[in-house]
C-alpha cells in the first residue's frame, strides 16, 4: 500500500487505529483500507453509530462555547483525536484569540496532521503522549509551556474514557488531573454507554468488531458513568445522555426514540 505523505513512516497501515476509525466515520480524509473496512463493519451492524458520533462532537462544541461563557479560556483536550471541522481552538479561539489549547493524542497520525495544521499558532501545543499518563501530560513543556495551571483549565475527555478500562482505573487518571487544577476549573467528559436493560443485540456486535478489530471498549452505565466525577462538583444538568446536555437548537436533541447510547456531563473543581 502506497503510504501518503502525512502518514508517519513508523505506523502500520494495516492496523486499524481508534483514531483512523473516527475520522473515516466524521468523512475525514485521514484513514487507509484497513480503518474503513473495520469502520463501515461496524456501521452495516449499527446504521445509528454515525449519529452517535457526530452528537459526541456537538457535545463537545456546546461545551466549550459553555465554558467559555463561563470564563474559562484555557483547555486540555485529551485524546484529541485527527483534526476535521469544529475543533476545540477554532471555536474557542472565535471567541476569543487569547484562548489557549494543549492537543494531547498517542495516535501518531493525529498528532502529525494537528501539528502541520496548527504550526504557526503560538496558542495551540500538540502533545503526543498516554493520557492514562496524567504525570507525564502534565509535566510536558507542550502542556506546561501553554497553560497556566493556577487558572481556570478546562480538561476534555470526549469519547476517550470508554477506551479505558476498569482495571486501569479511570477514577484515578482523572484524578491525576483533578488534583493538578485551579479551583474554578473544570472536566468535561463524553462517554459510550446505557443501562443494561437498554443493549440491543446490534449494541453488542458492534461493540465485538471493534474489540476485536481496533481496541477494547468499556461501556458504562449512569451510575458507573457518574461515578468519574469524584471529587468534583456536577455543573448543571448533570449526568445526562449527551444529547439533552444543553442543547442548542432542536436538531441537537435528534429524533425521539429509545434512550441515547451516551452519557455526557461537565463537573466544576470546587
Ligand atoms: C473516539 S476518538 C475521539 C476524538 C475527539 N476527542 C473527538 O471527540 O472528536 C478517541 C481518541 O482518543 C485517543 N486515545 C485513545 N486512548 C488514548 C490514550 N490512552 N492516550 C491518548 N489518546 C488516546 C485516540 O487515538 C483517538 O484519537
Amino acid at each position: 500500500m502506497e503510504r501518503p505523505n502525512w502518514a508517519p513512516g513508523d505506523i502500520d497501515l494495516e492496523r486499524p487505529s481508534v483514531a483512523r476509525v473516527y475520522d473515516y466515520w466524521l468523512g475525514g480524509a485521514h484513514n487507509f483500507a484497513a480503518d474503513r473496512a473495520v469502520g463501515q463493519q461496524a456501521l452495516e451492524i449499527m446504521p445509528e453509530l454515525r449519529d452517535v458520533i457526530l452528537n459526541h462532537r456537538s457535545f463537545l462544541r456546546r461545551v466549550v462555547r459553555h465554558l467559555l461563557g463561563m470564563g474559562v479560556r484555557q483547555f486540555l483536550d485529551l485524546g484529541s483525536g485527527i483534526p476535521t471541522v469544529g475543533n476545540v481552538h477554532e471555536i474557542a479561539q472565535s471567541a476569543d484569540p487569547a484562548a489557549k489549547i494543549a492537543y494531547v493524542d498517542v495516535d501518531p497520525v493525529a498528532v502529525a496532521h494537528s501539528r502541520s495544521l496548527l504550526s504557526g499558532n503560538e496558542r495551540v501545543s500538540v502533545l503526543q503522549a498516554d493520557v492514562r499518563d496524567p504525570a507525564a501530560v502534565l509535566t510536558a513543556p507542550e502542556v506546561t509551556g501553554l497553560l497556566d495551571f493556577d487558572e481556570p483549565v478546562a480538561v476534555l475527555m470526549i469519547a476517550l474514557l470508554h477506551f479505558v478500562s476498569d482495571e486501569e482505573d479511570p477514577v484515578g487518571i482523572i484524578a491525576g488531573y483533578r488534583d493538578r487544577l485551579a479551583p474554578g476549573s473544570f472536566v468535561a467528559i463524553s462517554h459510550a454507554g446505557y443501562e443494561a436493560d437498554e443493549e440491543t443485540g446490534s449494541y453488542r456486535a458492534a461493540r465485538s468488531v471493534y474489540d476485536r478489530g481496533v481496541t477494547p471498549m468499556t461501556y458504562r452505565n449512569g451510575a458507573e458513568f457518574t461515578r468519574l466525577f469524584e471529587g468534583l462538583e456536577l455543573v448543571e444538568p448533570g449526568v445526562v445522555r449527551l444529547p439533552a446536555w444543553h442543547p442548542e437548537s432542536p436538531d441537537d436533541l435528534g429524533e425521539p426514540g429509545r434512550p441515547f447510547p451516551a452519557f455526557g456531563a461537565v463537573g466544576r473543581k470546587a
